[in-house]
């Protein structure tokens, strides 16, 4: 049996990172008969660049067709002015939205080796592991109305949506709560039930699945803008944190820096799954394209090559190569060996290639 890949680097460093990962699966290939086949395509804008749009219908029936879909980043300000639907993000909301990825997993764990790369102080990340459960397909980000509308007079409303209905509420609780059982057994639900009656309907129909189906798992309910708060005054309280599209993008950005960088932070987008294993799924570093450090090979792959780590997991049923991937970055933090965004003292700073190679050194003497 094959395993499909669809490589999308897209923009700015994303093309760096993604160069590095491609050496990491053929390094499963190699030495673990992974049997991936890998294709590649464009996404963002580059894709505009070359075909008009964000992400062309090839692209889209490659994603279609594939196991997993590898991302890099997207966007760029030589794009900023594109037509707004055809910006670099609109390719990888497509892929999102079509592929019914409604799940996205981003975990937030500190290495050991990262502890004094963070800005937190020691005893507060110290031993971090927790999971963000953003919903990715509903929300503001895709509700209807939207738009911006002339008023006259020089006046313009700008107007989104959130919108949330009981079956994605559930669906993305249910992840959560599964997820929480494998691990430490603790929900907290994130909204703003204050303001606004989608996130009453949220709070409302989690507490009711989990009486119905969870009630051996803790559940706490935070209103997002104190998880915020907590989540950079003392993050270790939280195990799994389940909230929406929007607030689950930014809570996730506060969650990366906990780690040391956001260079370090990868993310599954998963749909249903077929008795455990996720076909079509996409991983992506939860970093973007930072084109002001794009072309300078100081880009981390990492958060990229824990993405792929997530595939093999997720999406291959390949639990013991996903555990090697990831004692292997481990050991070559251990080592000292850093790029840029996560050097301390003492340690080695190398480039996005020399950290590929760091890590492909470290997988062999592992086997
Ligand atoms: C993310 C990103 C995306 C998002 C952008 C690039 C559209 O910030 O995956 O967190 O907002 O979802
Ligand atoms: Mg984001």
């Amino acid at each position: 049996m094959t395993n499909k890949i669809l490589i999308l680097p897209g923009d700015g460093i994303g093309h760096e990172v993604m160069k590095e990962v491609n050496k990491v699966i053929s390094w499963f290939n190699e030495s673990k008969s992974l049997n991936a086949e890998i294709e590649f395509d464009n996404v963002g804008g580059t894709s505009y660049d070359l075909n008009g749009s964000a992400i062309s219908e090839e692209a889209m029936k490659l994603a279609k067709d594939s196991d997993a879909v590898l991302f890099g980043a997207v966007g760029g300000p030589k794009w900023d002015n594109v037509e707004y639907e055809n910006r670099p993000e609109a390719g990888l909301l497509r892929l999102r939205k079509d592929l019914d990825l409604f799940a996205n997993l981003r975990p937030a764990i500190c290495f050991p080796a990262l502890v004094d790369a963070s800005a937190l102080k020691r005893e507060i990340i110290e031993g971090l592991d927790i999971v963000i459960v953003r919903e990715l397909t509903g929300g503001i980000y895709f509700g209807e109305p939207r738009g911006i509308e002339d008023l006259g007079s020089g006046n313009r409303r700008g107007i989104n949506t959130q919108v949330y209905e009981t079956w994605e509420i559930r669906r993305i609780a249910e992840v959560a709560f599964e997820l929480a059982k494998k691990r430490n057994n603790k929900v907290t639900s994130s909204e703003k039930r204050n303001v606004m009656e989608s996130g009453l309907l949220w709070n409302e129909e989690v507490t009711k699945i989990h009486k119905e189906k969870y009630s051996d798992v803790d559940l706490d309910h935070m209103l997002a803008d104190n998880c915020g708060m907590q989540l950079v005054r003392w993050p270790k309280q939280f195990d799994v944190i389940v909230t929406d599209n929007l607030f689950g993008d930014m809570l996730s950005d506060v969650a990366a820096m906990l780690t040391g960088s956001l260079g370090m932070l990868p993310s599954a987008s998963l749909g249903k799954s077929n008795n455990g294993i996720f076909r079509n799924a996409l991983y992506e570093p939860v970093h973007g394209s930072a084109p002001d450090i794009e072309g300078q090979g100081i880009a981390n792959p990492l958060a990229s090559i824990l993405s792929f780590a997530m595939a093999l997991r997720y999406s291959f049923s390949k639990e013991e190569d996903a555990d090697i991937l990831e004692k292997a970055i481990s050991n070559v933090l251990d080592a000292g060996l850093r790029t840029k965004d996560i050097a301390t003292k003492g340690s080695k700073v190398i480039s996005t290639v020399e950290m590929g190679d760091a890590v492909i050194s470290s997988l062999n003497d592992l086997s």
